[in-house]
């Protein structure tokens, strides 16, 4: 994809310099990256902070923010020689590289924990003509087995563990430093297997030594309460959460997310399911930002951070990690639609409306 003038877009021709590219790395792009960074409108006051910001990473092109890391790591993979990769994923992970992989022409095996990915995730995976493997057990153990048939067969694994799909996403902080022109004070986001904040945080990290930003951000990572092993410091056995994204007991990155949170002088809390939840409606019924559940807990965080007068002002980003039509079952769960039937003529509506 390019545009009609000048560079293509896509993570791979945007960011070349600071990823680790060579002339034999296909160019590979479905437009992933650049996405935007929205004003709040409503939450910033009940968050307690003189400015919020929204990054939209529900704006890739499979909509998550998975597309930024998967790009560089399928076509690292492909200048290898791999026909094909695999990944264990919660949903997002598979629906991405299933792109990827379909848009390279070569296989994509993922591994997924059974009953426990939203539908819009299973749609993608199955779109893309990847080969789904619905595991018995959660994402941990399907991330354990797919380390160990990676290794033992000839499929490379894109799962965060793999260096690149870290320096494809950490791009991220990079563009919220460039659209703000200085790094924010805090950066909020959910943690699941913890590549996302790692990355984040190298990308900070690089901004600073590169004199695009004169500081770094307090990283701010919220896990799912029933999924909160790094809050608790030990693995959790049977994670359990309404954010299905990010039902994970076993980080990959833990110290990869220990070691943003200590650096930075920032935290990593849990948020329960009910603030998930509500933060979730208040992005979608204040802000106009339909997210998918484990998107909204960073936003829940910094609600409840406001809450308790800890936010301290300043300028905060939240990371909107998935679009929320990837889950219309929990936004099915979470609404009682209004829906009245109506005759389709002025009248029809008029009386349905009581007008
Ligand atoms: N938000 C969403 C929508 C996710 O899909 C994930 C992770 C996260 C947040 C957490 O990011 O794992 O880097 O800490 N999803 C992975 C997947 C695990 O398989 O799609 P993380």
């Amino acid at each position: 994809m390019s545009t009609t003038t000048g560079t293509p877009r896509g993570v791979l021709f945007q960011w070349a310099g600071i990823l680790p590219l060579t002339e034999r790395t296909p160019r590979l792009t479905l437009g992933e990256g650049d996405t935007p960074l929205v004003r709040s409108a409503a939450l910033e006051g009940l968050c307690g902070l003189d400015e919020l910001w929204f990054k939209l990473e529900s704006c890739n092109p499979t909509g998550s923010f998975k597309d930024r890391g998967m790009v560089v790591a399928v076509a690292k993979a492909v200048e290898a020689g791999a026909k094909a990769i695999m990944c264990a994923s919660t949903g997002n992970t598979s629906a991405s590289a299933a792109a990827y992989a379909a848009r390279c022409g070569i296989e994509c095996f993922v591994l997924v924990p059974g009953g426990k990915v939203a539908a819009g995730k299973m749609a993608q995976a199955v779109a893309f003509g990847s080969r789904i493997l619905e595991v018995e057990g959660n994402f941990d153990q399907a991330l354990n087995a797919a380390r160990e048939l990676t290794e033992k067969h000839p499929v490379a694994l894109v799962n965060s563990v793999n260096p690149h799909r870290i320096a494809g996403q950490k791009t991220a902080a990079f563009e919220i430093c460039e659209a703000l022109g200085d790094a924010p004070d805090v950066l909020a986001i959910p943690v699941g297997n913890a590549g996302n904040i790692t990355a984040y945080w190298k990308g900070f990290c690089e901004c600073t030594e590169l004199g695009r930003a004169s500081g770094h951000p307090r990283m701010m990572g919220f896990q799912a309460a029933g999924a909160a092993p790094i809050v608790h410091g030990a693995p959790i056995e049977q994670p359990q959460t309404v954010a299905t994204a990010i039902r994970i007991g076993n980080p990959a990155s833990w110290q990869g997310a220990t070691a943003a949170r200590d650096e930075s002088g920032g935290l990593i809390a849990a948020v329960t399911d009910e603030e998930i939840l509500e933060a979730y409606e208040l992005l979608a019924r204040r802000e106009g930002l339909f997210v998918e559940p484990a998107s909204a807990a960073g936003v829940a965080g910094l609600l409840r951070l406001g809450r308790e007068g800890r936010t301290r002002g300043g300028r905060a980003v939240a990371i909107l990690t998935g679009n929320g039509l990837k889950d219309p079952d929990t936004a099915a769960a979470q609404y009682s639609p209004d829906i009245t039937r109506a005759k389709a003529t002025v009248e029809g509506v008029e009386r349905a409306l009581g007008w």
